[in-house]
């Protein structure tokens, strides 16, 4: 009945566990047994907890009130696309114009449209698995086909250069990276980075970079695969403003590529939205320009989260928990448990109360583990680590 190119499609995982979450917190007489709604500590979805800073809500408001209310130029207006440009040839060091920048309806949509501008039957999209739900889905979409790289958790979730090597094929069309990584927390490695160079400088293949998390590095600067010579012509550049500037309602994201590639992938998007919102996009323009210290003050607080959330992970016997370089997230090993990850993380929101994502959600290398996203208060992510404590020690040991 519908075509078959969207049969493989459901929505992500994060979404039916923040869904069933919602209904205990509400219906506590489907599962609960008490007057009010289950109390439920929400560490399942990926986006910070924090409010998008005055100034950049201020210049939203300012360019709506000023009439910034009609269609503007489909890849971003020029400002913003200047504004982008000049941040990404500062923080890559390497040259940017302003038409090698697509600004988007957040990262994800510009990740969609890139691979519908490249990728068609018989083209290989080599990605991370465990990694973040879109790439899989849409290069099923685009025709294309998925071949996963696995990261492990021996390697603290750098890339395996020998599994690139492996999955390398004459079709290969495109390699997606994504350090620091959604859902390890992992950072690549100097070292594998450089190798990793060295085996793609030459291929006839694109590189997509998806740096979203490139501000939330704990240790060491970010190093982009771009900044290397040679590698900024076949790289295309992910960032957005969801997660550096807790902006993930606003969708509003960018890429920079190659100003052909620019081109054609603009030209998807103005089929698909025309552009993105008109009034947000001076906002993009403030968050980028405007005082920086909120970002690293947020940081800091997030490092603390992540050495709460990681030493009481590892107080917890049978599991185990890398200590992630980057983003908001810890990814636990659970597999002394032997359950799966869908049954533990559906255990821990039924009779914890505690809300977080199995693995299995962000590919099939990643059973055996769960996601946490620590974007939630020090005291909330405390109680949580309680009730997983009090759960697993009564049913596991
Ligand atoms: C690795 C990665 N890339 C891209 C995105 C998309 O971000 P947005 O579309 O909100 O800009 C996310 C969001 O979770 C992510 O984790």
């Amino acid at each position: 009945m519908f075509a078959k190119r969207v049969a493989h499609l459901r929505p992500t995982g994060a979404f039916e566990f923040l869904d069933k979450a919602k209904k205990l917190e509400a219906h506590p007489s489907q599962h609960g047994t008490g007057r009010e709604g289950k109390s439920i500590i929400h560490l399942e979805i990926g986006a910070p907890d924090f409010d998008t800073p005055d100034n950049i809500k201020d210049a939203a408001i300012k360019s709506l009130k000023n009439g910034l209310t009609k269609y503007v130029q489909g890849a971003g207006i020029p400002e913003l696309r200047e504004t982008i440009a000049t941040h990404i040839a500062k923080t890559r060091n390497i040259s940017v114009s302003p038409d090698e920048v697509v600004v988007g309806p957040g990262a994800s949509p510009i990740i969609f449209y890139l691979i519908l501008a490249l990728i068609e039957a018989g083209d290989e999209v080599i990605y991370p698995d465990p990694g973040f739900f879109t790439y899989e889905p849409v290069t099923i979409f685009a025709g294309g086909t998925p071949c996963p790289v696995h990261l492990i958790e021996e390697k603290g979730f750098s890339i395996d250069l020998e599994e690139i090597k492996a999955n390398l094929s004459p079709r290969t069309k495109l390699l997606i990276l994504n350090f620091p990584h959604n859902p390890t927390g992992g950072m690549i490695l100097k070292e594998d980075l450089d190798a990793l160079v060295d085996l793609v400088r030459d291929r006839d293949i694109w590189i997509l970079s998806d740096e979203v998390y490139s501000q939330m590095l704990y240790e060491g600067d970010f190093c982009s695969i771009a900044s290397y010579p040679g590698m900024k012509e076949k790289t295309i550049i992910l960032d957005g403003f969801s997660k550096t500037y807790a902006m993930t309602g606003w969708r509003l994201g960018y890429g920079v590529m190659d100003k052909e590639l620019a081109y054609k992938v603009a030209s998807v998007l103005i089929q698909c939205n025309s552009c993105t919102t008109s009034f947000i996009q001076p906002a993009g323009v403030e968050a980028i320009k405007g005082p920086q210290g909120i970002v690293k003050e947020r940081l800091e607080i997030y490092r603390k989260r992540r050495d709460i959330i990681v030493d009481g992970l590892n107080s917890i016997p049978k599991i185990r928990c890398v200590r992630p370089k980057g983003a908001f997230y810890a990814f636990p090993n659970i597999k002394e448990l032997g359950i799966s990850s869908r049954e533990l993380a559906l255990r821990l929101l039924y009779e914890a109360g505690v809300c977080c994502l199995p693995g299995t959600v962000f590919g099939k290398f990643a059973e055996g583990y769960i996601r946490f996203t620590y974007s939630n208060s020090e005291s909330n992510i405390k109680e949580a680590l309680n009730r997983i404590k009090k759960f697993i020690s009564k049913e596991f040991t």
